[in-house]
């Protein structure tokens, strides 16, 4: 199961902490009940409701159809309606159908190489929206519809699928045009939805195993939701956060030293940023790529403002090996030979640490492995997580009112 560090307990105050959470059994318990105010946006709590054996299987059954017709599936959807599957996608790398992501910009260079580098290939297109009033997927859904239309005609809208609510304008289109449909989750929003059809879909395409996906959430959401609240690594997390903020620290820094969490730092900003930040509170959600940002952002970290704390994540089980050999060249970097990358990784990961807990506070969260199943806990316990952290500071974890302020300058200007 994760597991969770303080490297410098005394940044944050182990009184304080134990303190906090004794003060905040009750929101713990009723995020374990699940909470009556929050009906509309609580089904991810159970997996078993969120990606039964029947969402399951007929995910499986139309990618199967997708990978023996397709070369490429495009999923359209920004925001919570691509973030998980896009982060488990790429830091998974399944190695199935190329999965081509649409509908996350407005941007016209970035829609044409999309459109270019479907030349020539046979596809389906998904589009992932829970309202279908989005800009960025209902502007694409409408250029890959044309361009289906010129490539396979009236056998285009076998190639189609759309995820969205019952009842929205989305289900009306599929109807008429006899689009597949699956159902985003009514009582989920997009943010929290990586263990449905929303998220899953798309990875099942992709070639990762889900039911491993969902068996990771599923024992994350039983480890959440029994034993010493004391010991529950979501809770404490969510306290270790809101102490921290009690002291004046405004910014988060997820790090780690895998490469491969790059998506997954979006799919986590979006889920706090979204989450917490309102009513003139939050902690804000910056990220850390080391090693390479060590040699921009390290500077700010360890000697800037004293604004932020690090939540590193690391992958416990050693998983590649490349080892540098001695060679005749005078590069003074002798120091190396015969040592493998992953030791030197972790060297630059445990320095790193040491240094910054001298500045500020630090903490690791620990995964098992880097796989389907840990993925699967790994969105579970942030989901989880987030939530307490917002029921702790006071906010609503589920709405995001702040994002439609822009909106309604666009729309005037684009006449909607
Ligand atoms: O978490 C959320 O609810 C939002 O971030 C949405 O996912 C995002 O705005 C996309 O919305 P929609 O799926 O309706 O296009």
């Amino acid at each position: 199961m994760l597991k969770l560090f303080l490297h410098n307990p005394q940044a944050v105050g182990e009184d304080l902490l134990v303190q906090m959470m004794h003060d905040n059994l009750s929101v713990l318990e009723r995020a374990q009940k699940g909470e009556e105010r929050y009906r509309d946006s609580q089904d991810w709590l159970d997996t078993d409701v969120c990606a039964g054996e029947d969402v399951l299987t007929r995910i499986e059954n139309k990618a199967r159809e997708i990978r023996e017709n397709a070369d490429a599936f495009v999923l359209i959807g920004v925001g919570g309606s691509n973030n998980a599957a896009r982060s488990a996608i790429k830091a998974l790398e399944p190695g199935g159908t190329e999965i081509i992501y649409a509908g996350n910009t407005l941007n016209p260079h970035a829609l044409t190489k999309m459109l270019d580098s479907l030349d020539g290939k046979d596809f389906y297109i998904d589009c992932i929206a829970k309202n279908f009033e989005t800009l960025e997927p209902g502007s694409s859904f409408r250029i890959l519809r044309a361009y289906m239309d010129k490539k396979y005609g009236d056998k285009a809208a076998k190639r189609i699928i759309a995820t969205g609510t019952a009842g929205s304008t989305l289900d009306a289109l599929c109807r008429k045009e006899g689009y597949d449909f699956f159902e985003f989750p009514l009582n989920i929003g997009g943010r929290y939805t990586a263990i449905s059809n929303v998220g899953l879909l798309p990875m099942a395409v992709s070639g990762i195993d889900i039911r491993a996906v969902v068996r990771g959430a599923h024992d994350m959401q039983a480890a959440l939701h029994t034993g010493d609240p004391m010991d529950n690594p979501a809770y404490r997390y969510a306290c270790v956060r809101n102490v921290l903020y009690g002291k004046g620290y405004r910014l988060e820094m997820l790090s780690s030293f895998e490469p491969r969490f790059r998506y997954f730092y979006h799919w986590w900003e979006q889920l706090f940023a979204e989450s917490e930040g309102k009513d003139n509170k939050g902690i804000f959600p910056v990220t850390g790529e080391f090693s390479e940002e060590l040699h921009s952002i390290g500077q700010f970290v360890q000697d800037g403002s004293p604004i932020l704390f690090e939540t590193f994540l690391d992958v416990a089980d050693r998983a590649d090996a490349l080892v540098i050999r001695p060679d005749r060249y005078a590069d003074y970097f002798d120091y190396l030979d015969n040592v493998d990358f992953y030791d030197i990784n972790r060297a630059a990961y445990q320095a790193t640490v040491k240094a910054h807990s001298e500045k500020l506070p630090v903490m690791t969260l620990e995964l098992g492995a880097l796989d389907a199943y840990h993925f699967g806990q790994l969105f579970y316990f942030f989901q989880f997580a987030c939530y307490l952290s917002c029921a702790v500071m006071g906010v609503n974890p589920f709405d995001q009112p702040g994002v439609e302020a822009y909106k309604k300058w666009m729309f005037d200007a684009l006449g909607k």
